[in-house]
Protein backbone atom coordinates (compact mmCIF):
# COMPACT_ATOMS: atom_id res chain seq x y z
CA UNK A 1 0.00 0.00 0.00
CA UNK A 2 2.64 2.35 0.86
CA UNK A 3 4.63 1.77 -2.32
CA UNK A 4 1.73 1.87 -4.44
CA UNK A 5 1.15 5.56 -2.55
CA UNK A 6 4.83 6.33 -3.07
CA UNK A 7 4.70 5.35 -6.67
CA UNK A 8 1.03 6.93 -7.17
CA UNK A 9 2.75 10.40 -6.09
CA UNK A 10 6.16 9.99 -8.27
CA UNK A 11 3.72 9.68 -11.43
CA UNK A 12 1.44 12.41 -10.33
CA UNK A 13 4.57 14.51 -9.86
CA UNK A 14 6.05 13.73 -12.89
CA UNK A 15 2.71 14.62 -14.85
CA UNK A 16 3.02 18.10 -13.05
CA UNK A 17 6.68 18.40 -14.62
CA UNK A 18 5.21 17.36 -17.81
CA UNK A 19 2.77 20.04 -17.76
CA UNK A 20 2.71 23.05 -20.13
CA UNK A 21 0.17 25.34 -18.82
CA UNK A 22 0.81 27.57 -16.04
CA UNK A 23 -1.94 27.07 -13.12
CA UNK A 24 -4.41 30.16 -13.32
CA UNK A 25 -4.41 32.09 -9.93
CA UNK A 26 -6.63 35.12 -8.90
CA UNK A 27 -5.82 38.43 -7.28
CA UNK A 28 -8.67 40.59 -6.87
CA UNK A 29 -11.88 40.27 -9.49
CA UNK A 30 -9.12 39.50 -11.73
CA UNK A 31 -7.60 35.90 -13.16
CA UNK A 32 -3.86 35.86 -14.02
CA UNK A 33 -1.51 32.95 -14.97
CA UNK A 34 1.22 32.13 -12.56
CA UNK A 35 3.49 34.38 -14.45
CA UNK A 36 1.21 37.08 -13.89
CA UNK A 37 -0.38 37.71 -17.28
CA UNK A 38 -4.04 38.93 -16.95
CA UNK A 39 -6.15 35.62 -17.68
CA UNK A 40 -9.58 35.88 -19.88
CA UNK A 41 -11.55 32.67 -20.31
CA UNK A 42 -12.04 31.73 -23.58
CA UNK A 43 -14.07 28.88 -23.18
CA UNK A 44 -16.70 26.75 -24.20
CA UNK A 45 -19.53 23.76 -22.41
CA UNK A 46 -18.10 20.42 -22.99
CA UNK A 47 -20.13 17.53 -22.42
CA UNK A 48 -22.38 15.40 -23.93
CA UNK A 49 -25.86 15.26 -23.44
CA UNK A 50 -25.22 17.42 -20.79
CA UNK A 51 -28.86 18.18 -20.97
CA UNK A 52 -31.92 19.47 -22.26
CA UNK A 53 -31.53 23.00 -22.22
CA UNK A 54 -29.58 26.10 -21.10
CA UNK A 55 -28.13 24.92 -17.26
CA UNK A 56 -27.45 21.40 -18.19
CA UNK A 57 -29.99 20.27 -16.51
CA UNK A 58 -30.58 16.18 -17.00
CA UNK A 59 -34.04 15.44 -17.48
CA UNK A 60 -35.06 12.19 -16.48
CA UNK A 61 -32.39 8.97 -16.63
CA UNK A 62 -29.89 10.16 -14.07
CA UNK A 63 -27.18 9.56 -16.26
CA UNK A 64 -24.21 10.91 -17.80
CA UNK A 65 -21.02 10.71 -20.40
CA UNK A 66 -17.91 11.99 -18.38
CA UNK A 67 -16.26 13.90 -21.33
CA UNK A 68 -12.48 13.42 -19.81
CA UNK A 69 -12.74 9.67 -19.45
CA UNK A 70 -12.45 8.69 -23.07
CA UNK A 71 -8.96 9.22 -24.59
CA UNK A 72 -10.62 8.18 -28.11
CA UNK A 73 -13.25 10.85 -28.21
CA UNK A 74 -10.83 13.61 -26.97
CA UNK A 75 -8.27 12.43 -29.51
CA UNK A 76 -10.91 13.54 -31.98
CA UNK A 77 -12.39 16.45 -30.45
CA UNK A 78 -9.52 18.30 -28.95
CA UNK A 79 -7.77 19.56 -32.21
CA UNK A 80 -11.38 20.83 -32.90
CA UNK A 81 -11.45 22.65 -29.82
CA UNK A 82 -7.68 24.06 -30.11
CA UNK A 83 -8.68 25.35 -33.92
CA UNK A 84 -11.63 27.01 -32.35
CA UNK A 85 -9.36 29.56 -30.25
CA UNK A 86 -10.53 28.32 -26.86
CA UNK A 87 -8.56 28.00 -24.07
CA UNK A 88 -10.88 26.69 -21.87
CA UNK A 89 -13.55 24.08 -21.32
CA UNK A 90 -16.39 23.93 -18.89
CA UNK A 91 -17.76 20.38 -18.04
CA UNK A 92 -20.92 19.32 -15.63
CA UNK A 93 -19.91 15.90 -14.51
CA UNK A 94 -16.78 13.84 -14.16
CA UNK A 95 -16.75 10.67 -12.88
CA UNK A 96 -13.82 10.87 -9.87
CA UNK A 97 -13.13 7.08 -10.36
CA UNK A 98 -12.03 6.93 -14.00
CA UNK A 99 -9.02 7.71 -15.05
CA UNK A 100 -8.39 11.38 -16.88
CA UNK A 101 -4.84 11.58 -17.63
CA UNK A 102 -4.81 10.99 -20.97
CA UNK A 103 -7.47 13.51 -22.09
CA UNK A 104 -6.22 16.27 -19.28
CA UNK A 105 -2.73 15.97 -21.23
CA UNK A 106 -4.61 16.48 -24.73
CA UNK A 107 -6.25 19.69 -23.08
CA UNK A 108 -3.23 20.56 -21.67
CA UNK A 109 -0.89 20.68 -25.04
CA UNK A 110 -3.68 22.36 -26.77
CA UNK A 111 -3.86 25.05 -24.31
CA UNK A 112 -6.55 24.54 -22.33
CA UNK A 113 -8.06 24.87 -19.12
CA UNK A 114 -10.69 22.86 -17.04
CA UNK A 115 -13.52 24.29 -15.15
CA UNK A 116 -15.56 21.60 -13.34
CA UNK A 117 -18.70 21.50 -11.77
CA UNK A 118 -18.80 19.09 -8.50
CA UNK A 119 -21.58 17.58 -8.83
CA UNK A 120 -23.66 15.15 -11.35
CA UNK A 121 -27.22 15.10 -11.68
CA UNK A 122 -28.07 12.21 -9.49
CA UNK A 123 -25.99 13.32 -6.58
CA UNK A 124 -25.60 17.44 -6.56
CA UNK A 125 -28.02 20.19 -4.67
CA UNK A 126 -31.18 20.13 -5.73
CA UNK A 127 -33.13 23.52 -5.75
CA UNK A 128 -36.59 21.84 -4.71
CA UNK A 129 -35.31 19.34 -1.62
CA UNK A 130 -31.88 21.34 -0.88
CA UNK A 131 -28.79 19.64 1.36
CA UNK A 132 -25.66 19.60 2.10
CA UNK A 133 -24.47 16.09 3.64
CA UNK A 134 -21.77 13.91 4.03
CA UNK A 135 -22.54 12.03 0.68
CA UNK A 136 -22.29 15.15 -1.61
CA UNK A 137 -19.37 16.30 0.46
CA UNK A 138 -17.36 12.93 -0.52
CA UNK A 139 -18.25 13.53 -4.24
CA UNK A 140 -17.28 17.08 -3.95
CA UNK A 141 -14.06 15.65 -2.05
CA UNK A 142 -13.71 13.05 -5.00
CA UNK A 143 -13.59 15.33 -7.70
CA UNK A 144 -11.15 17.87 -6.52
CA UNK A 145 -9.06 15.22 -5.60
CA UNK A 146 -9.15 13.66 -8.80
CA UNK A 147 -8.67 16.75 -11.02
CA UNK A 148 -6.78 18.36 -8.59
CA UNK A 149 -3.85 16.68 -10.18
CA UNK A 150 -3.67 18.36 -13.48
CA UNK A 151 -2.12 21.75 -13.61
CA UNK A 152 -4.56 22.99 -16.14
CA UNK A 153 -7.40 22.84 -13.57
CA UNK A 154 -8.43 26.53 -12.70
CA UNK A 155 -11.59 25.73 -10.29
CA UNK A 156 -14.95 24.13 -9.48
CA UNK A 157 -18.54 25.04 -9.47
CA UNK A 158 -20.21 24.59 -6.09
CA UNK A 159 -23.51 25.08 -8.09
CA UNK A 160 -25.20 25.44 -11.33
CA UNK A 161 -28.20 27.25 -10.95
CA UNK A 162 -29.59 25.87 -7.93
CA UNK A 163 -31.97 29.00 -6.94
CA UNK A 164 -33.08 30.04 -9.62
CA UNK A 165 -36.04 32.25 -8.52
CA UNK A 166 -37.33 33.96 -5.77
CA UNK A 167 -39.22 30.39 -4.42
CA UNK A 168 -36.04 28.54 -4.08
CA UNK A 169 -33.74 31.06 -2.67
CA UNK A 170 -33.43 28.72 0.45
CA UNK A 171 -31.02 26.48 -1.31
CA UNK A 172 -28.37 28.73 -1.96
CA UNK A 173 -27.70 28.52 1.95
CA UNK A 174 -26.48 24.74 0.91
CA UNK A 175 -24.46 25.67 -2.51
CA UNK A 176 -22.65 28.11 0.21
CA UNK A 177 -21.81 25.78 2.52
CA UNK A 178 -20.55 23.58 -0.13
CA UNK A 179 -18.47 26.57 -1.34
CA UNK A 180 -16.87 26.85 2.41
CA UNK A 181 -16.21 23.52 2.83
CA UNK A 182 -14.80 22.67 -0.12
CA UNK A 183 -12.47 25.72 0.07
CA UNK A 184 -11.55 24.79 3.01
CA UNK A 185 -10.72 21.02 1.74
CA UNK A 186 -8.11 22.52 -1.21
CA UNK A 187 -6.31 24.99 1.83
CA UNK A 188 -6.21 22.08 3.80
CA UNK A 189 -4.37 20.84 0.63
CA UNK A 190 -2.62 23.44 0.16
CA UNK A 191 -1.33 23.96 3.76
CA UNK A 192 0.69 20.25 3.00
CA UNK A 193 1.89 21.72 -0.89
CA UNK A 194 -0.84 21.69 -3.29
CA UNK A 195 -2.04 24.63 -5.06
CA UNK A 196 -4.49 26.83 -5.70
CA UNK A 197 -8.08 25.71 -7.41
CA UNK A 198 -10.95 27.98 -7.21
CA UNK A 199 -14.55 27.35 -6.17
CA UNK A 200 -17.61 29.43 -8.12
CA UNK A 201 -21.08 29.26 -8.33
CA UNK A 202 -22.76 29.35 -12.00
CA UNK A 203 -26.09 31.60 -11.53
CA UNK A 204 -29.04 31.44 -13.93
CA UNK A 205 -30.30 35.25 -14.64
CA UNK A 206 -33.36 36.46 -12.67
CA UNK A 207 -33.76 39.86 -12.51
CA UNK A 208 -35.84 39.34 -9.19
CA UNK A 209 -33.28 37.63 -7.41
CA UNK A 210 -29.76 38.67 -9.37
CA UNK A 211 -28.74 41.00 -6.91
CA UNK A 212 -29.30 39.79 -3.71
CA UNK A 213 -27.15 36.02 -5.21
CA UNK A 214 -24.48 38.04 -6.33
CA UNK A 215 -24.50 39.51 -2.36
CA UNK A 216 -24.85 36.59 -0.86
CA UNK A 217 -22.20 34.57 -2.74
CA UNK A 218 -19.48 37.24 -2.48
CA UNK A 219 -20.62 38.60 1.27
CA UNK A 220 -19.18 37.97 4.60
CA UNK A 221 -16.26 36.19 5.67
CA UNK A 222 -13.78 35.77 2.42
CA UNK A 223 -13.04 32.03 3.45
CA UNK A 224 -16.40 31.06 3.15
CA UNK A 225 -17.01 33.18 -0.10
CA UNK A 226 -17.40 32.09 -3.86
CA UNK A 227 -14.09 32.55 -5.67
CA UNK A 228 -15.82 33.88 -8.42
CA UNK A 229 -19.14 34.44 -10.15
CA UNK A 230 -20.58 32.72 -13.11
CA UNK A 231 -23.47 33.94 -14.55
CA UNK A 232 -24.82 31.95 -17.43
CA UNK A 233 -26.15 34.30 -19.83
CA UNK A 234 -28.77 34.34 -22.72
CA UNK A 235 -29.63 38.05 -23.05
CA UNK A 236 -27.70 38.81 -26.22
CA UNK A 237 -30.02 37.58 -29.13
CA UNK A 238 -29.64 37.67 -32.97
CA UNK A 239 -28.80 41.36 -33.97
CA UNK A 240 -28.64 43.13 -30.63
CA UNK A 241 -26.22 45.39 -29.24
CA UNK A 242 -24.39 46.42 -25.97
CA UNK A 243 -27.46 48.08 -24.22
CA UNK A 244 -30.03 45.97 -25.70
CA UNK A 245 -28.96 43.17 -24.38
CA UNK A 246 -28.39 44.17 -20.94
CA UNK A 247 -24.99 43.56 -21.19
CA UNK A 248 -24.55 47.35 -20.38
CA UNK A 249 -26.46 46.96 -16.59
CA UNK A 250 -24.25 43.70 -15.93
CA UNK A 251 -20.74 45.55 -16.41
CA UNK A 252 -22.27 48.14 -14.04
CA UNK A 253 -23.82 45.95 -11.47
CA UNK A 254 -20.46 44.02 -11.35
CA UNK A 255 -17.83 47.02 -11.70
CA UNK A 256 -18.03 46.80 -7.83
CA UNK A 257 -17.43 43.04 -7.15
CA UNK A 258 -14.74 41.88 -5.31
CA UNK A 259 -14.14 38.82 -7.15
CA UNK A 260 -13.90 37.43 -10.63
CA UNK A 261 -16.83 37.35 -12.99
CA UNK A 262 -17.61 35.48 -15.93
CA UNK A 263 -20.16 34.01 -18.32
CA UNK A 264 -20.41 30.88 -17.55
CA UNK A 265 -22.68 29.87 -20.12
CA UNK A 266 -23.74 31.81 -23.45
CA UNK A 267 -24.96 32.05 -26.89
CA UNK A 268 -28.30 32.64 -26.89
CA UNK A 269 -29.72 30.87 -30.06
CA UNK A 270 -33.52 31.95 -30.27
CA UNK A 271 -32.77 33.55 -33.42
CA UNK A 272 -32.44 30.91 -36.00
CA UNK A 273 -31.20 28.13 -34.18
CA UNK A 274 -27.28 27.68 -33.11
CA UNK A 275 -26.33 28.09 -36.84
CA UNK A 276 -27.93 31.36 -36.37
CA UNK A 277 -25.78 32.81 -34.43
CA UNK A 278 -23.87 35.40 -35.17
CA UNK A 279 -20.94 35.83 -31.94
CA UNK A 280 -21.36 39.32 -32.16
CA UNK A 281 -21.92 38.95 -27.82
CA UNK A 282 -18.31 37.42 -28.15
CA UNK A 283 -17.09 40.64 -29.88
CA UNK A 284 -18.66 42.59 -26.95
CA UNK A 285 -17.44 40.09 -24.07
CA UNK A 286 -13.63 40.92 -25.09
CA UNK A 287 -14.01 44.69 -26.00
CA UNK A 288 -13.26 47.12 -23.87
CA UNK A 289 -16.58 48.19 -22.55
CA UNK A 290 -16.24 44.82 -20.52
CA UNK A 291 -13.12 43.60 -19.98
CA UNK A 292 -12.46 45.82 -16.92
CA UNK A 293 -14.82 43.81 -15.20
CA UNK A 294 -15.97 40.41 -17.10
CA UNK A 295 -12.83 38.06 -17.20
CA UNK A 296 -14.04 36.39 -20.72
CA UNK A 297 -16.92 33.57 -20.89
CA UNK A 298 -18.18 29.82 -22.00
CA UNK A 299 -19.91 29.47 -24.59
CA UNK A 300 -22.73 27.16 -24.57
CA UNK A 301 -21.60 24.63 -26.07
CA UNK A 302 -19.90 22.26 -28.67
CA UNK A 303 -22.53 19.03 -29.21
CA UNK A 304 -25.33 20.06 -31.15
CA UNK A 305 -28.03 18.06 -29.81
CA UNK A 306 -31.53 18.18 -29.67
CA UNK A 307 -31.49 21.53 -27.36
CA UNK A 308 -29.80 23.35 -30.23
CA UNK A 309 -27.07 24.73 -28.36
CA UNK A 310 -23.95 23.36 -30.51
CA UNK A 311 -21.61 24.32 -32.61
CA UNK A 312 -19.62 20.37 -33.49
CA UNK A 313 -22.30 17.65 -34.68
CA UNK A 314 -21.41 13.94 -33.54
CA UNK A 315 -22.45 11.00 -35.33
CA UNK A 316 -20.85 7.86 -34.39
CA UNK A 317 -17.66 8.22 -33.90
CA UNK A 318 -16.99 11.05 -36.63
CA UNK A 319 -17.81 15.03 -35.22
CA UNK A 320 -18.25 17.43 -38.02
CA UNK A 321 -17.66 21.32 -37.12
CA UNK A 322 -20.88 23.45 -38.31
CA UNK A 323 -21.35 26.85 -39.62
CA UNK A 324 -21.73 28.60 -36.44
CA UNK A 325 -18.64 26.61 -35.62
CA UNK A 326 -16.65 28.68 -38.10
CA UNK A 327 -18.37 32.39 -37.14
CA UNK A 328 -17.21 31.92 -33.29
CA UNK A 329 -13.88 30.70 -34.72
CA UNK A 330 -13.64 34.21 -36.48
CA UNK A 331 -14.68 36.43 -33.75
CA UNK A 332 -12.81 34.74 -31.40
CA UNK A 333 -9.68 35.05 -33.53
CA UNK A 334 -10.06 38.68 -33.64
CA UNK A 335 -10.86 39.49 -30.04
CA UNK A 336 -7.81 41.43 -28.09
CA UNK A 337 -9.02 41.95 -24.86
CA UNK A 338 -6.89 44.89 -23.19
CA UNK A 339 -5.30 43.60 -19.82
CA UNK A 340 -3.45 44.52 -17.13
CA UNK A 341 -0.70 43.26 -15.08
CA UNK A 342 -0.66 41.45 -11.85
CA UNK A 343 2.41 43.63 -10.39
CA UNK A 344 0.40 46.68 -11.84
CA UNK A 345 -3.16 45.73 -10.25
CA UNK A 346 -4.39 47.06 -7.13
CA UNK A 347 -8.02 45.92 -6.19
CA UNK A 348 -10.05 48.37 -4.49
CA UNK A 349 -13.49 46.59 -4.58
CA UNK A 350 -14.30 45.09 -1.33
CA UNK A 351 -16.70 42.17 -0.75
CA UNK A 352 -21.04 42.87 -0.74
CA UNK A 353 -22.92 43.56 2.46
CA UNK A 354 -25.01 40.32 3.17
CA UNK A 355 -28.54 40.63 2.05
CA UNK A 356 -31.49 41.11 4.59
CA UNK A 357 -34.07 38.25 5.10
CA UNK A 358 -36.83 39.20 2.81
CA UNK A 359 -39.60 37.81 1.13
CA UNK A 360 -37.80 37.25 -2.09
CA UNK A 361 -34.51 36.36 0.01
CA UNK A 362 -35.09 33.45 2.45
CA UNK A 363 -31.49 33.12 3.40
CA UNK A 364 -30.00 34.02 6.96
CA UNK A 365 -26.25 34.68 7.20
CA UNK A 366 -25.50 31.52 9.49
CA UNK A 367 -25.25 28.57 7.23
CA UNK A 368 -25.61 24.68 7.47
CA UNK A 369 -23.08 22.75 9.25
CA UNK A 370 -19.84 20.70 7.74
CA UNK A 371 -20.78 17.80 7.03
CA UNK A 372 -18.74 15.17 9.60
CA UNK A 373 -19.10 11.15 8.77
CA UNK A 374 -17.57 11.05 12.36
CA UNK A 375 -19.96 12.42 14.49
CA UNK A 376 -22.55 10.96 12.81
CA UNK A 377 -20.90 7.43 13.53
CA UNK A 378 -20.28 8.89 17.00
CA UNK A 379 -23.99 10.15 17.28
CA UNK A 380 -25.30 6.29 16.15
CA UNK A 381 -22.91 4.69 18.38
CA UNK A 382 -24.04 5.97 20.98
CA UNK A 383 -28.09 5.47 20.57
CA UNK A 384 -29.78 4.11 23.22
CA UNK A 385 -32.90 3.68 20.72
CA UNK A 386 -32.52 3.37 17.28
CA UNK A 387 -33.81 2.45 14.15
CA UNK A 388 -34.21 -1.26 13.68
CA UNK A 389 -31.59 -3.07 11.14
CA UNK A 390 -34.29 -4.07 8.27
CA UNK A 391 -36.36 -0.84 8.38
CA UNK A 392 -36.72 0.55 4.50
CA UNK A 393 -35.53 3.83 3.82
CA UNK A 394 -39.05 4.34 2.16
CA UNK A 395 -40.64 4.25 5.71
CA UNK A 396 -38.85 6.40 7.44
CA UNK A 397 -40.78 9.61 6.50
CA UNK A 398 -43.34 8.58 8.56
CA UNK A 399 -41.89 8.31 11.59
CA UNK A 400 -39.88 11.61 11.29
CA UNK A 401 -43.43 13.17 10.43
CA UNK A 402 -45.11 11.40 13.98
CA UNK A 403 -42.22 12.65 16.42
CA UNK A 404 -41.60 16.01 14.59
CA UNK A 405 -45.44 16.74 14.70
CA UNK A 406 -45.65 15.32 18.29
CA UNK A 407 -42.44 16.22 19.69
CA UNK A 408 -40.51 18.92 17.87
CA UNK A 409 -38.01 19.60 20.21
CA UNK A 410 -36.70 15.45 19.17
CA UNK A 411 -36.31 17.23 15.47
CA UNK A 412 -34.27 20.17 16.56
CA UNK A 413 -30.97 18.06 16.25
CA UNK A 414 -32.02 17.52 12.27
CA UNK A 415 -34.01 20.64 12.14
CA UNK A 416 -33.15 23.22 8.96
CA UNK A 417 -34.06 26.42 8.52
CA UNK A 418 -32.36 28.81 5.95
CA UNK A 419 -34.50 31.84 6.84
CA UNK A 420 -33.67 31.68 10.61
CA UNK A 421 -30.61 30.23 9.88
CA UNK A 422 -31.05 27.91 12.51
CA UNK A 423 -29.25 24.49 11.63
CA UNK A 424 -29.34 21.47 13.67
CA UNK A 425 -25.59 19.27 14.03
CA UNK A 426 -27.43 16.18 12.37
CA UNK A 427 -28.93 17.57 9.76
CA UNK A 428 -25.78 16.82 7.56
CA UNK A 429 -25.81 12.58 8.20
CA UNK A 430 -27.68 10.82 6.32
CA UNK A 431 -31.32 9.58 6.38
CA UNK A 432 -30.99 6.41 9.01
CA UNK A 433 -28.18 8.29 11.59
CA UNK A 434 -31.17 11.29 11.79
CA UNK A 435 -34.00 9.00 11.81
CA UNK A 436 -31.67 7.81 14.69
CA UNK A 437 -31.35 10.28 16.66
CA UNK A 438 -34.58 11.80 16.49
CA UNK A 439 -36.09 8.43 17.34
CA UNK A 440 -33.09 8.36 20.74
CA UNK A 441 -34.82 11.94 21.36
CA UNK A 442 -38.02 11.15 21.44
CA UNK A 443 -37.46 7.94 23.63
CA UNK A 444 -35.53 10.13 26.15
CA UNK A 445 -38.06 12.64 26.61
CA UNK A 446 -40.56 10.38 27.21
CA UNK A 447 -38.35 9.17 29.64
CA UNK A 448 -37.46 5.64 28.10
CA UNK A 449 -41.09 4.25 28.21
CA UNK A 450 -40.78 0.90 26.25
CA UNK A 451 -43.33 2.06 24.19
CA UNK A 452 -41.74 5.47 23.13
CA UNK A 453 -38.71 3.34 21.52
CA UNK A 454 -41.01 0.39 19.13
CA UNK A 455 -42.79 1.81 16.44
CA UNK A 456 -44.17 -1.74 15.86
CA UNK A 457 -41.10 -2.87 15.73
CA UNK A 458 -39.61 -0.02 12.91
CA UNK A 459 -36.99 1.14 16.32
CA UNK A 460 -35.45 -1.07 18.97
CA UNK A 461 -34.20 -0.58 22.13
CA UNK A 462 -30.24 -0.67 21.81
CA UNK A 463 -28.67 -2.91 24.73
CA UNK A 464 -24.90 -1.43 24.75
CA UNK A 465 -24.93 2.06 23.32
CA UNK A 466 -21.05 3.49 23.33
CA UNK A 467 -19.85 6.73 23.78
CA UNK A 468 -16.30 6.37 22.15
CA UNK A 469 -13.36 8.39 24.22
CA UNK A 470 -12.60 10.41 20.92
CA UNK A 471 -16.60 11.04 20.48
CA UNK A 472 -16.89 12.83 23.64
CA UNK A 473 -16.09 16.75 23.07
CA UNK A 474 -17.55 16.17 19.47
CA UNK A 475 -21.01 15.00 21.03
CA UNK A 476 -21.05 17.69 23.85
CA UNK A 477 -20.68 20.59 21.21
CA UNK A 478 -23.26 19.01 19.31
CA UNK A 479 -25.90 18.12 22.09
CA UNK A 480 -25.00 22.04 23.21
CA UNK A 481 -25.91 22.83 19.45
CA UNK A 482 -29.19 20.77 19.74
CA UNK A 483 -30.21 22.79 22.68
CA UNK A 484 -29.58 26.26 21.43
CA UNK A 485 -31.80 24.95 18.38
CA UNK A 486 -34.48 23.46 20.32
CA UNK A 487 -34.78 27.32 21.98
CA UNK A 488 -34.60 28.94 18.71
CA UNK A 489 -37.29 26.55 17.88
CA UNK A 490 -39.41 27.13 20.94
CA UNK A 491 -43.37 26.14 20.53
CA UNK A 492 -44.59 23.41 18.26
CA UNK A 493 -45.44 25.93 15.18
CA UNK A 494 -45.39 22.77 12.79
CA UNK A 495 -41.53 22.60 11.13
CA UNK A 496 -42.81 19.06 11.68
CA UNK A 497 -41.79 16.93 8.51
CA UNK A 498 -40.28 20.31 6.40
CA UNK A 499 -37.55 19.71 8.98
CA UNK A 500 -37.05 16.31 8.52
CA UNK A 501 -34.27 14.40 6.57
CA UNK A 502 -33.48 14.66 2.10
CA UNK A 503 -34.74 11.34 0.97
CA UNK A 504 -37.59 11.37 3.64
CA UNK A 505 -39.30 14.61 3.37
CA UNK A 506 -40.62 13.59 0.07
CA UNK A 507 -42.23 10.30 1.51
CA UNK A 508 -43.73 12.10 4.01
CA UNK A 509 -46.52 12.62 2.11
CA UNK A 510 -47.09 9.29 1.57
CA UNK A 511 -49.99 6.88 3.39
CA UNK A 512 -49.67 6.88 7.65
CA UNK A 513 -46.95 5.07 9.15
CA UNK A 514 -48.77 1.63 8.94
CA UNK A 515 -47.46 -0.93 11.74
CA UNK A 516 -47.86 -4.27 10.17
CA UNK A 517 -47.63 -6.42 13.04
CA UNK A 518 -49.69 -7.55 15.59
CA UNK A 519 -50.73 -4.31 17.77
CA UNK A 520 -50.98 -6.43 20.89
CA UNK A 521 -47.57 -5.61 22.32
CA UNK A 522 -48.29 -1.85 22.44
CA UNK A 523 -50.15 -0.23 25.50
CA UNK A 524 -52.33 1.98 25.91
CA UNK A 525 -50.08 5.36 25.47
CA UNK A 526 -48.57 3.36 22.22
CA UNK A 527 -52.32 2.54 20.97
CA UNK A 528 -53.18 6.00 20.94
CA UNK A 529 -49.96 7.17 19.53
CA UNK A 530 -50.82 4.47 16.89
CA UNK A 531 -54.07 5.83 16.07
CA UNK A 532 -52.69 9.21 15.56
CA UNK A 533 -50.02 8.63 13.41
CA UNK A 534 -51.97 5.82 10.91
CA UNK A 535 -54.11 9.10 10.91
CA UNK A 536 -51.30 10.91 9.31
CA UNK A 537 -49.54 13.82 10.63
CA UNK A 538 -52.34 16.25 9.02
CA UNK A 539 -55.16 14.80 10.73
CA UNK A 540 -53.28 14.39 14.35
CA UNK A 541 -53.23 18.36 14.43
CA UNK A 542 -57.11 18.51 14.10
CA UNK A 543 -57.09 15.84 16.72
CA UNK A 544 -54.87 18.09 18.68
C1 LIG B 1 -39.25 28.85 -10.10
O1 LIG B 1 -38.46 27.78 -10.54
C2 LIG B 1 -39.07 26.52 -10.44
C3 LIG B 1 -38.04 25.46 -10.78
O2 LIG B 1 -37.44 25.71 -12.01
C4 LIG B 1 -40.30 26.48 -11.33
O3 LIG B 1 -40.94 25.22 -11.22
C5 LIG B 1 -41.25 27.59 -10.92
O4 LIG B 1 -42.32 27.63 -11.83
C6 LIG B 1 -40.53 28.93 -10.92
N1 LIG B 1 -41.42 29.91 -10.33
C7 LIG B 1 -41.49 31.17 -10.78
C8 LIG B 1 -42.42 32.05 -10.01
O5 LIG B 1 -40.85 31.55 -11.73
C1 LIG C 1 -21.98 47.98 -5.70
O1 LIG C 1 -22.79 49.10 -5.86
C2 LIG C 1 -24.19 48.84 -5.83
C3 LIG C 1 -24.91 50.10 -6.19
O2 LIG C 1 -24.30 51.23 -5.65
C4 LIG C 1 -24.59 48.30 -4.47
O3 LIG C 1 -25.95 47.98 -4.45
C5 LIG C 1 -23.78 47.05 -4.23
O4 LIG C 1 -24.06 46.54 -2.95
C6 LIG C 1 -22.30 47.34 -4.37
N1 LIG C 1 -21.57 46.10 -4.29
C7 LIG C 1 -20.50 45.95 -3.56
C8 LIG C 1 -19.82 44.67 -3.70
O5 LIG C 1 -20.08 46.84 -2.84
C1 LIG D 1 -44.33 30.82 19.60
O1 LIG D 1 -45.71 31.04 19.42
C2 LIG D 1 -46.13 32.34 19.68
C3 LIG D 1 -47.65 32.38 19.59
O2 LIG D 1 -48.12 31.71 18.46
C4 LIG D 1 -45.45 33.30 18.70
O3 LIG D 1 -45.85 34.62 18.93
C5 LIG D 1 -43.95 33.17 18.87
O4 LIG D 1 -43.30 33.97 17.91
C6 LIG D 1 -43.51 31.74 18.70
N1 LIG D 1 -42.11 31.60 19.03
C7 LIG D 1 -41.25 30.97 18.23
C8 LIG D 1 -39.87 30.93 18.70
O5 LIG D 1 -41.60 30.44 17.18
Amino acid sequence: MGFLRAALASTLLLAAADATLEPIIMKGSKFFTKSGDQFFLKGIAYQQEAGTGPGGATSGSNTYVDPLANEKTCKRDVPILEKLGVNAIRTYAINPDSDHSACMKLLDDAGIYVIADLGEPALSINRDDPSWNVELFDRYKSVIDNLGQYSNVIGFFAGNEVTNNATNTGASAYVKAATRDTKKYIADKMAKGGRWMGVGYAANDDAEIRVHMAQYFNCGDQDEAIDYWGYNIYSWCGKSSFEKSGYDVQVEFFSNYSVPVFFAEYGCNTVGGAEGRLWDDTTALYSDQMTGVFSGGIVYMFHEEENDYGVVKVTGDTAKTLKNYDVLRTKLAAVEPSSTAMSAYQPTNSPAACPPVSENWKVAKAMPPTPDSDLCDCMFKSLSCAPASNLAEKDYGDIFGYICENDEKACAGIKRDTEAGVYGPYSMCNPKEQLGHVLDAYYNNQNKGSYACDFDGAAKVQTSPKVESSCEVSLDQASSAVAVVATATGNASGTGSSSGSDSSTSDSAAPGFMPSGPIVTLGNMAIGLYVLVAMGAGAAMVAL
